[in-house]
Protein backbone atom coordinates (compact mmCIF):
# COMPACT_ATOMS: atom_id res chain seq x y z
CA UNK A 1 0.00 0.00 0.00
CA UNK A 2 1.52 3.30 -0.64
CA UNK A 3 -0.07 6.45 1.58
CA UNK A 4 -0.13 9.81 -0.62
CA UNK A 5 -1.41 12.69 0.89
CA UNK A 6 -5.09 11.60 2.84
CA UNK A 7 -5.27 8.77 -0.39
CA UNK A 8 -3.79 5.42 0.49
CA UNK A 9 -3.22 3.40 -3.25
CA UNK A 10 -3.62 -0.25 -3.14
CA UNK A 11 -2.49 -2.11 -6.16
CA UNK A 12 -3.50 -4.99 -7.10
CA UNK A 13 -2.61 -7.49 -10.40
CA UNK A 14 -6.09 -7.17 -12.43
CA UNK A 15 -9.83 -6.22 -12.47
CA UNK A 16 -10.56 -9.69 -10.79
CA UNK A 17 -8.72 -8.98 -8.02
CA UNK A 18 -9.79 -5.57 -8.07
CA UNK A 19 -13.25 -6.73 -7.28
CA UNK A 20 -12.27 -8.90 -4.52
CA UNK A 21 -10.43 -6.39 -2.75
CA UNK A 22 -13.53 -4.32 -3.18
CA UNK A 23 -16.01 -6.80 -1.77
CA UNK A 24 -13.68 -8.01 1.14
CA UNK A 25 -13.53 -3.83 2.25
CA UNK A 26 -16.81 -3.74 1.56
CA UNK A 27 -18.18 -6.74 3.55
CA UNK A 28 -15.60 -5.69 6.26
CA UNK A 29 -17.29 -2.20 6.72
CA UNK A 30 -20.70 -3.90 6.69
CA UNK A 31 -19.28 -6.11 9.94
CA UNK A 32 -17.81 -3.57 11.47
CA UNK A 33 -21.21 -1.93 12.03
CA UNK A 34 -24.15 -3.71 13.88
CA UNK A 35 -26.68 -0.85 13.60
CA UNK A 36 -28.43 0.45 10.28
CA UNK A 37 -25.37 0.52 7.18
CA UNK A 38 -25.51 2.96 4.34
CA UNK A 39 -23.48 1.96 1.27
CA UNK A 40 -23.28 4.54 -1.34
CA UNK A 41 -22.55 2.74 -4.92
CA UNK A 42 -21.69 4.19 -8.30
CA UNK A 43 -22.53 4.36 -12.01
CA UNK A 44 -20.55 3.14 -15.01
CA UNK A 45 -18.34 0.18 -15.87
CA UNK A 46 -16.10 -0.33 -13.23
CA UNK A 47 -17.93 -1.46 -10.05
CA UNK A 48 -19.95 -4.18 -12.31
CA UNK A 49 -17.43 -6.78 -11.84
CA UNK A 50 -17.87 -6.24 -7.76
CA UNK A 51 -21.74 -6.37 -8.18
CA UNK A 52 -21.64 -9.40 -9.27
CA UNK A 53 -19.14 -10.66 -7.22
CA UNK A 54 -21.48 -9.76 -4.22
CA UNK A 55 -24.62 -11.27 -6.16
CA UNK A 56 -22.53 -14.95 -5.72
CA UNK A 57 -22.90 -16.94 -2.58
CA UNK A 58 -19.85 -16.62 -0.86
CA UNK A 59 -20.77 -12.96 -0.58
CA UNK A 60 -24.56 -12.22 -0.85
CA UNK A 61 -25.36 -15.30 2.17
CA UNK A 62 -22.85 -12.90 4.52
CA UNK A 63 -24.91 -9.49 3.27
CA UNK A 64 -27.29 -8.70 6.07
CA UNK A 65 -29.65 -7.36 3.64
CA UNK A 66 -32.37 -6.44 6.03
CA UNK A 67 -30.27 -3.93 7.85
CA UNK A 68 -27.85 -2.51 4.72
CA UNK A 69 -29.23 0.36 2.33
CA UNK A 70 -28.33 1.08 -0.73
CA UNK A 71 -27.83 4.89 -2.28
CA UNK A 72 -26.40 5.41 -5.45
CA UNK A 73 -23.85 9.14 -6.04
CA UNK A 74 -24.93 10.04 -9.25
CA UNK A 75 -27.52 9.67 -11.73
CA UNK A 76 -28.22 9.84 -15.25
CA UNK A 77 -31.37 11.42 -15.73
CA UNK A 78 -32.95 9.00 -17.47
CA UNK A 79 -35.71 6.34 -16.74
CA UNK A 80 -35.51 3.72 -14.19
CA UNK A 81 -36.01 1.02 -17.17
CA UNK A 82 -33.23 2.90 -19.52
CA UNK A 83 -30.13 0.83 -19.67
CA UNK A 84 -28.34 3.89 -18.90
CA UNK A 85 -29.62 3.97 -15.31
CA UNK A 86 -26.71 3.86 -12.77
CA UNK A 87 -29.23 2.36 -10.24
CA UNK A 88 -30.97 0.01 -12.81
CA UNK A 89 -27.81 -1.39 -13.39
CA UNK A 90 -26.75 -2.35 -9.64
CA UNK A 91 -30.32 -3.78 -9.52
CA UNK A 92 -30.02 -5.90 -12.10
CA UNK A 93 -26.75 -7.51 -11.01
CA UNK A 94 -27.39 -7.84 -7.77
CA UNK A 95 -29.83 -5.82 -5.54
CA UNK A 96 -33.04 -6.92 -7.06
CA UNK A 97 -32.45 -10.19 -5.93
CA UNK A 98 -31.40 -9.85 -2.60
CA UNK A 99 -32.16 -6.38 -0.95
CA UNK A 100 -35.48 -5.34 0.40
CA UNK A 101 -37.29 -3.01 -1.92
CA UNK A 102 -37.38 -0.51 1.02
CA UNK A 103 -33.56 -0.63 1.54
CA UNK A 104 -32.97 0.19 -2.21
CA UNK A 105 -32.74 4.59 -2.42
CA UNK A 106 -32.33 5.18 -6.37
CA UNK A 107 -32.41 9.35 -7.04
CA UNK A 108 -36.12 9.57 -8.73
CA UNK A 109 -35.40 10.64 -12.00
CA UNK A 110 -39.34 10.20 -12.61
CA UNK A 111 -38.77 14.54 -11.39
CA UNK A 112 -39.75 17.38 -13.65
CA UNK A 113 -36.30 18.48 -14.16
CA UNK A 114 -32.30 17.47 -12.42
CA UNK A 115 -32.58 20.04 -9.98
CA UNK A 116 -35.93 18.74 -8.47
CA UNK A 117 -35.01 15.53 -8.57
CA UNK A 118 -31.77 16.63 -6.27
CA UNK A 119 -34.54 18.10 -3.95
CA UNK A 120 -36.10 15.35 -3.51
CA UNK A 121 -32.64 12.59 -2.50
CA UNK A 122 -31.86 15.40 -0.80
CA UNK A 123 -34.61 14.98 1.69
CA UNK A 124 -34.70 11.36 1.53
CA UNK A 125 -30.78 11.61 2.72
CA UNK A 126 -32.09 14.33 5.48
CA UNK A 127 -34.52 12.09 6.25
CA UNK A 128 -32.35 8.76 6.49
CA UNK A 129 -29.52 10.59 8.31
CA UNK A 130 -31.99 12.59 10.94
CA UNK A 131 -30.37 15.76 10.31
CA UNK A 132 -30.20 18.58 6.99
CA UNK A 133 -26.42 19.51 8.65
CA UNK A 134 -23.45 16.76 8.50
CA UNK A 135 -21.55 16.14 11.45
CA UNK A 136 -18.74 14.75 11.19
CA UNK A 137 -18.60 12.37 14.03
CA UNK A 138 -21.24 10.51 12.41
CA UNK A 139 -20.62 9.91 8.69
CA UNK A 140 -23.94 9.72 6.40
CA UNK A 141 -22.35 6.46 4.70
CA UNK A 142 -20.26 3.44 5.18
CA UNK A 143 -18.43 2.98 2.18
CA UNK A 144 -18.61 5.45 -0.70
CA UNK A 145 -17.68 3.91 -3.88
CA UNK A 146 -15.96 5.97 -6.66
CA UNK A 147 -15.05 5.78 -10.30
CA UNK A 148 -12.67 8.51 -12.18
CA UNK A 149 -13.82 9.02 -16.18
CA UNK A 150 -11.78 10.60 -18.72
CA UNK A 151 -11.93 14.34 -18.40
CA UNK A 152 -11.08 13.55 -14.07
CA UNK A 153 -14.73 13.79 -13.15
CA UNK A 154 -16.34 11.34 -10.59
CA UNK A 155 -19.96 10.94 -9.39
CA UNK A 156 -21.70 13.54 -11.98
CA UNK A 157 -18.94 16.07 -10.44
CA UNK A 158 -17.11 17.11 -14.03
CA UNK A 159 -14.37 20.24 -14.10
CA UNK A 160 -15.24 23.49 -13.72
CA UNK A 161 -19.13 22.61 -13.26
CA UNK A 162 -20.63 24.55 -10.31
CA UNK A 163 -21.24 21.01 -8.41
CA UNK A 164 -17.50 21.21 -7.85
CA UNK A 165 -17.61 24.33 -5.73
CA UNK A 166 -21.21 23.08 -3.71
CA UNK A 167 -20.38 23.21 -0.05
CA UNK A 168 -23.77 23.33 1.21
CA UNK A 169 -26.08 21.40 -0.88
CA UNK A 170 -25.82 17.49 -0.33
CA UNK A 171 -27.75 16.72 -3.87
CA UNK A 172 -27.25 18.75 -7.20
CA UNK A 173 -29.28 18.90 -10.80
CA UNK A 174 -26.39 18.85 -13.73
CA UNK A 175 -28.19 20.14 -16.76
CA UNK A 176 -25.18 19.08 -19.28
CA UNK A 177 -22.49 16.17 -18.85
CA UNK A 178 -19.24 16.84 -19.74
CA UNK A 179 -19.01 13.15 -21.21
CA UNK A 180 -20.72 10.32 -22.83
CA UNK A 181 -23.46 9.48 -21.84
CA UNK A 182 -24.45 13.28 -22.83
CA UNK A 183 -28.03 13.67 -20.93
CA UNK A 184 -28.55 15.55 -17.67
CA UNK A 185 -27.32 13.93 -14.30
CA UNK A 186 -28.21 14.43 -10.54
CA UNK A 187 -24.85 13.88 -8.29
CA UNK A 188 -24.01 13.97 -4.95
CA UNK A 189 -21.56 16.93 -3.98
CA UNK A 190 -18.06 16.20 -2.53
CA UNK A 191 -18.81 17.00 1.26
CA UNK A 192 -21.88 14.77 0.91
CA UNK A 193 -19.79 12.22 -0.37
CA UNK A 194 -16.78 12.79 1.71
CA UNK A 195 -19.59 12.13 5.10
CA UNK A 196 -18.43 8.07 5.23
CA UNK A 197 -16.13 5.77 6.72
CA UNK A 198 -14.73 4.87 3.62
CA UNK A 199 -14.35 6.30 -0.02
CA UNK A 200 -13.54 3.56 -2.47
CA UNK A 201 -12.30 4.12 -5.78
CA UNK A 202 -12.03 1.72 -8.17
CA UNK A 203 -9.59 2.16 -10.99
CA UNK A 204 -8.75 -0.77 -13.97
CA UNK A 205 -7.30 -0.79 -17.67
CA UNK A 206 -4.37 0.91 -19.61
CA UNK A 207 -7.29 3.15 -20.94
CA UNK A 208 -7.41 4.71 -17.31
CA UNK A 209 -3.59 5.40 -16.56
CA UNK A 210 -3.36 9.11 -18.13
CA UNK A 211 -5.99 10.42 -15.55
CA UNK A 212 -5.10 8.54 -12.44
CA UNK A 213 -1.67 10.10 -13.36
CA UNK A 214 -3.04 13.38 -13.47
CA UNK A 215 -5.42 12.61 -10.75
CA UNK A 216 -2.21 11.25 -8.19
CA UNK A 217 -0.23 14.54 -9.74
CA UNK A 218 -2.11 16.50 -7.57
CA UNK A 219 -4.31 18.32 -10.77
CA UNK A 220 -7.27 20.40 -9.42
CA UNK A 221 -9.39 17.89 -10.96
CA UNK A 222 -12.63 16.81 -9.22
CA UNK A 223 -11.29 12.70 -8.51
CA UNK A 224 -8.81 14.77 -6.74
CA UNK A 225 -10.49 16.47 -4.45
CA UNK A 226 -12.91 14.12 -3.96
CA UNK A 227 -11.32 12.37 -0.18
CA UNK A 228 -13.52 10.98 2.81
CA UNK A 229 -13.22 12.17 6.52
CA UNK A 230 -12.71 8.84 7.10
CA UNK A 231 -10.07 6.69 4.58
CA UNK A 232 -9.72 7.23 0.87
CA UNK A 233 -8.47 4.19 -0.58
CA UNK A 234 -8.03 4.12 -4.48
CA UNK A 235 -8.01 0.33 -5.63
CA UNK A 236 -5.74 0.56 -8.61
CA UNK A 237 -4.65 -2.53 -11.25
CA UNK A 238 -1.48 -2.98 -12.91
CA UNK A 239 -2.29 -1.60 -16.34
CA UNK A 240 -3.95 1.55 -14.84
CA UNK A 241 -0.95 2.04 -12.39
CA UNK A 242 1.06 5.55 -13.07
CA UNK A 243 5.00 4.86 -14.07
CA UNK A 244 5.66 6.87 -10.91
CA UNK A 245 4.48 4.26 -8.73
CA UNK A 246 5.49 1.33 -10.19
CA UNK A 247 7.76 -0.55 -8.54
CA UNK A 248 7.45 0.88 -5.01
C1 LIG B 1 -21.41 7.64 -14.20
C2 LIG B 1 -20.50 7.38 -13.05
C3 LIG B 1 -19.14 8.02 -13.27
C4 LIG B 1 -18.18 6.88 -13.45
C5 LIG B 1 -16.95 7.31 -14.20
C6 LIG B 1 -16.11 6.09 -14.56
O1 LIG B 1 -22.58 7.91 -13.99
O2 LIG B 1 -20.91 7.48 -15.32
O3 LIG B 1 -20.97 7.36 -11.80
O4 LIG B 1 -18.67 8.90 -12.33
O5 LIG B 1 -17.82 6.35 -12.21
O6 LIG B 1 -17.33 7.95 -15.37
O7 LIG B 1 -16.86 5.32 -15.46
P1 LIG B 1 -16.36 3.91 -15.94
O8 LIG B 1 -16.38 3.02 -14.75
O9 LIG B 1 -17.40 3.47 -16.95
O10 LIG B 1 -15.02 4.09 -16.51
Amino acid sequence: MIVQDQRKIVTVADPAELAKTAADRLMARIAANDGRVAICLTGGSSPKQLYALLATDAYNKRIPFDRVHWFIGDERFVPPGDSRNNMAMARGIFLDRFAPACNIHPIPTGAANPDESAEHYARELNAFYGLERLDPARPLFDVVLMGVGPDGHTASIFPDYPALAETERWVVGVPHAHVAPLVPRVTLTLPALASCREMLFEVAGSDKRAILTRVLDGENLPAARATSIGETIWLVDAAALPEAFRGR
